[in-house]
């Protein structure tokens, strides 16, 4: 066969729903040289990178690791670990995350109920506490936080308490919110969480840290029948990414090197300071945004700092402009998905992405190009 030129990614900016830009040191730590997955050396950057997604969770979950798969994996494991089938679990659905939730708990043999509100908008408690009186054992409540296809950022401290008094476990995605905006487990009383490390983490995609309380842990160890899953069942996990060290499967070498340093980085900078940029570089956009005419479209006082979902005027082609945005600037920004199909355009502001000049460029070429 013909054997293709090495291949030369262009160099682009990354404002879409993610994968977000990667700081340079991430990429260099990517490409040191492999040790084996239970060399000493791995194995204490193992213990680090733990200790550190603690950290960025804020929690003191000792089943806190990066689960090998990207943040649809964290799903999975969150719920084939414990659900059994014929549980009843109680699912936000407000866009992309929670439709997915609810196939992923189906498919793991959950009788799903739905709570649903239209995209764009939040899941409120008082929603929940209506499922609750309909649903008489619910396994868990699950939540997304950030929903990454409306920029909606739903509340869950409430949500969280009324699950708990319902004897329910609490589910959560921050796929979206981790290292973006608070997320607080332990203040919170989150028992299952998972994220991804390709978005406010920015570190390329392809692991998904998770975490699950004593309390999770206890349903997902005692359980009667076997998890439906091999690869993602944290009871055989846990002896590789526990004191065991017992071999489950190669762990991705140069992705955990990566995430270490994404970690570092976040934690560096403080995660309060990575909030507040966050949230000052979204009020610079809104602004910059409400300047050409255009505006955030997800629900007032729930945007999320790092997702916006813009509304594109009548008369604009929004693919076009998309186009145009990556072919003569070199700028990736995300469509509408499902209902919000060539109704949104999504400019992601994520970890490394959300700067003052990202947005400032963003601004100036759409500007240009609208004017066209
Ligand atoms: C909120 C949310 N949950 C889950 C996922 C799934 O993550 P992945 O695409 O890394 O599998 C995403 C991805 O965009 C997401 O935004």
């Amino acid at each position: 066969m013909h054997i293709p030129a090495a291949f030369n990614p262009p160099s682009r900016l990354l404002l879409g729903p993610g994968p977000s830009d990667v700081a340079p040191s991430v990429l260099r730590a990517m490409a040191q040289p492999l040790v084996g997955h239970l060399d000493p050396s791995f194995v204490k950057m193992m213990e680090e990178i733990k200790a550190m997604l603690r950290a960025i969770f804020l929690t003191k979950n000792d089943m806190t690791f990066p689960v090998s798969g990207t943040g649809s994996a964290g799903m999975e494991f969150c719920c084939a670990n414990l659900i059994e089938p014929g549980d009843e679990v109680i699912i936000g659905v407000n866009g992309v995350f929670g439709t997915r939730m609810c196939d992923v708990a189906e498919r793991c043999g959950a009788k799903v109920t739905k709570v649903e509100s239209a995209w764009g908008t939040i899941i409120t408690p008082q929603q929940i506490a209506d499922a609750l009186k309909k649903v008489s054992k619910p396994k868990f409540v699950a939540l997304v936080h950030a929903e990454t296809s409306t920029g909606a950022l739903t509340p869950v401290e409430e949500i969280s308490k009324i699950a708990r008094a319902a004897d329910a476990l609490f589910l959560l995605d921050t796929v979206t919110s981790l290292a973006g905006c608070p997320v607080r487990l332990d203040d919170w009383q989150v028992d299952a969480v998972y994220s991804g490390t390709q978005k406010c983490l920015s570190c390329p995609p392809g692991l998904s840290p998770v975490s699950l309380s004593p309390r999770a842990t206890e349903v997902a160890t005692k359980r009667k029948s076997k998890v439906q899953s091999w690869y993602l069942d944290v009871n055989l996990l846990s002896s590789y990414w526990g004191q065991e060290r017992v071999y489950h499967h190669t762990a991705p070498i140069t992705m955990n090197y990566g995430l270490h340093e994404a970690l570092r980085l976040a934690l560096a900078e403080g995660l309060e300071s990575r909030w507040k940029r966050h949230e000052q570089n979204y009020l610079l956009l809104k602004q910059g945004l409400a300047e050409l005419g255009l505006e955030i479209v997800s629900q007032a006082g729930h945007q999320l700092w790092q997702l916006n979902a813009i509304g594109v005027p009548a008369g604009v082609d929004e693919l076009a402009v998309r186009k145009q945005l990556l072919a003569d600037y070199n700028i990736e920004i995300g469509a509408g998905l499902g209902p919000l199909k060539g109704k949104i355009w999504r400019i992601g502001l994520m970890g490394e992405a959300s700067k003052r000049e990202n947005v400032a460029t963003v601004l100036d070429a759409l500007k240009k190009i609208l004017k066209r």
